[in-house]
C-alpha cells in the first residue's frame, strides 16, 4: 500500500518541517488539498504556498482539487510540476477534454468520485487516466469519520478497471487509520490518503506511515 499524507493536517506554523518529515518518514507521495470555498465549505492554499511545499518536498506532489473551475486550477499548479491532479467529476462538464490538458503539461490526470457517485459513471473514462480517487468522507474537512460503503465501491471500481484500464491505480481518501487500512487492501486499493492519523499519531509520522503501508 503507498501512502500519501494530507499535508491539511499539518501544522501550517511550520509547513517545512511537517513536509520534509513525512518525506523522511517514508511516505510516497505529498498529498495536497485545494479548496475554493465553493465546491467545498472550506478554503485552503493556492499556488504560493503550495510552490514552497514543492521546494521543500523530495516525494512527489498529489494535488487533489476541490474547485469549481478546475481548467482554471490546472493552470494555476501545472508548473509546480505534480505528479497528479485529480478532480471531481461532479464539477466537470468536460472531463475528457480536461483530462487532455492535464496530460498535456506532462502531468498523470485522475479523477475523484464523492463518497455518492458510482464508479460505473466513469467507465468510459477509465482508460484515459492513470488513477481514481474514491473520497470515504465528505470532501471539505480532515478528521472526519471513515464511510464504509467505500469499501464495496473500490471492489466494483477493481472489476470496472481490470476491464478498461489495469494499471490504473485506487486512491482512497478520508477517515483512513490502522482500523480500515487492512479492508481497504483487500478491496484491492492501491494508495491511501491519511491527514490526522499521520499528523496525529502518538509515535511519530514515521511510525504511522510504517502502519498503513
Ligand atoms: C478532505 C480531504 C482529505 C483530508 C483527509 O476533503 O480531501 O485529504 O485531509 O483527512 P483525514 O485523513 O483526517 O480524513
Ligand atoms: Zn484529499
Amino acid at each position: 500500500m503507498l501512502v500519501a499524507p494530507s499535508i491539511l493536517s499539518a501544522d501550517f506554523g511550520r509547513l517545512a518541517e511537517d513536509v520534509k518529515a513525512i518525506c523522511d518518514g517514508g511516505c510516497d507521495l505529498v498529498h495536497v488539498d485545494v479548496m475554493d470555498g465553493h465546491f467545498v465549505p472550506n478554503l485552503t492554499i493556492g499556488p504560493v504556498v503550495v510552490s514552497s511545499v514543492a521546494k521543500t518536498a523530495t516525494k512527489p506532489l498529489d494535488i487533489h482539487l476541490m474547485v469549481e473551475n478546475n481548467s482554471f486550477f490546472v493552470d494555476l499548479f501545472a508548473p509546480l510540476k505534480p505528479k497528479y491532479i485529480s478532480f471531481h467529476i461532479e464539477e466537470e462538464k468536460h472531463p475528457h477534454r480536461l483530462i487532455q490538458k492535464i496530460r498535456s503539461r506532462g502531468i498523470r490526470p485522475a479523477i475523484v468520485l464523492n463518497p455518492h457517485t458510482p464508479p460505473e459513471s466513469i467507465e468510459f473514462l477509465l482508460a484515459d487516466v492513470d488513477m481514481v480517487l474514491l473520497m470515504s468522507v465528505n470532501p471539505g474537512f480532515g478528521g472526519q469519520k471513515f464511510i464504509p460503503s467505500v469499501i464495496e465501491k473500490a471492489k466494483r471500481l477493481k472489476a470496472l478497471i481490470e476491464q478498461h484500464n489495469p494499471a490504473c491505480l485506487i486512491q482512497v481518501d478520508g477517515g483512513v487509520n490502522d482500523k480500515n487500512i487492512d479492508q481497504l487492501k483487500e478491496a484491492g486499493v492501491d494508495i491511501v490518503v491519511a491527514g490526522s492519523y499521520v499528523f496525529g499519531h502518538i509515535d511519530g509520522y514515521k511510525k504511522a506511515i510504517k502502519l498503513l503501508s
